[in-house]
């Protein structure tokens, strides 16, 4: 890994208030017994426990962020929450764009552009993800694919530390497969080409992988070229699972 590493979950829809403290304190408890001064650690919880992750995470090494934002500042958004809203409630990073909500809520990168970049205004970081469909890959699309969401989702003004990219092959999520470690390289590589083109300090920006990654695979896949962390859904909801996985980032 070429850039200090950030190792990221997602708890998409999951998670009450007392079983997600007890998790979120087992993994506090275990970031300040190790050593993660070469690593950045973030969970993501549903919007509704964000303010009360933040407030435990308080004083600890350990990021929060919103699992999505609006791109309006504030107004008649019914059932929405605004990037302000999530640094407000002690986020400091928001994922855009993650292929469940590109499907689920028809977000176009146009739309995914715009959250970004009602993040970074709030002050926070923007994960910008993309990924490719099976079909799209089986066609042969995938590094056009790929291209089109980066240029396209990219914000205006994005700097290696306002803006992450994850890699997140729709086909992966959440279905135990993942890409072979030589397709995961060459998307990245790719990726970390296309960056270069459209901003200055493409090299410095984190592109994490995600899509079925657990703590059997975290290691081979966080060894490649120009994978800088990982996303990670599931195994990022037990501590004991997302804890092998974070130490692939500190080692
Ligand atoms: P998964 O989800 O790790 O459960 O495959 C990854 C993601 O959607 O970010």
């Amino acid at each position: 890994m070429t850039v200090r590493p950030l190792i990221a979950g997602n708890w998409k829809m999951n998670g009450l208030a007392t079983e997600s403290s007890a998790e979120l304190k087992a993994l506090i408890a275990k970031l300040q017994a190790a050593d993660t001064g070469a690593c950045d650690v973030l969970i993501c919880p549903p919007a509704t426990l964000v303010f009360q992750m933040a407030e435990l995470a308080k004083g600890s090494n350990l990021n929060i962020g919103g699992q999505d934002c609006h791109a309006a500042e504030k107004g008649a958004h019914t059932g929405d929450t605004s990037a302000a809203m999530l640094k407000d409630a002690g986020a400091t990073y928001a994922i855009v764009g993650h292929s469940e909500r590109r499907t689920d809520h028809a977000e176009t990168n146009e739309i995914v552009k715009a959250k970004a970049e009602a993040a970074i205004a709030a002050g926070l970081i923007a994960i910008v993800c993309v990924g490719e469909t099976l079909e799209q890959r089986e066609s042969g699309e995938t590094l056009s694919v790929i291209t089109d969401q980066v240029k396209n989702s990219l914000p205006a003004g994005a700097t290696a530390q306002n803006t992450v990219i994850a890699y997140e092959p729709v086909w992966a999520i959440g279905t135990g497969k993942t890409p072979t470690p030589a397709d995961v390289a060459e998307v990245h590589a790719h990726m970390r080409g296309d960056l270069n083109g459209l901003m200055q300090d493409a090299d410095g920006v984190r592109l994490l992988y995600g899509g079925s990654v657990k703590g059997s695979n975290a290691a081979e896949l966080m060894a490649l070229d120009n994978v800088d962390g990982a996303l990670v859904g599931g195994a990022s909801l037990k501590a004991e699972d997302f804890w092998p996985i974070v130490e692939t980032g500190l080692a």
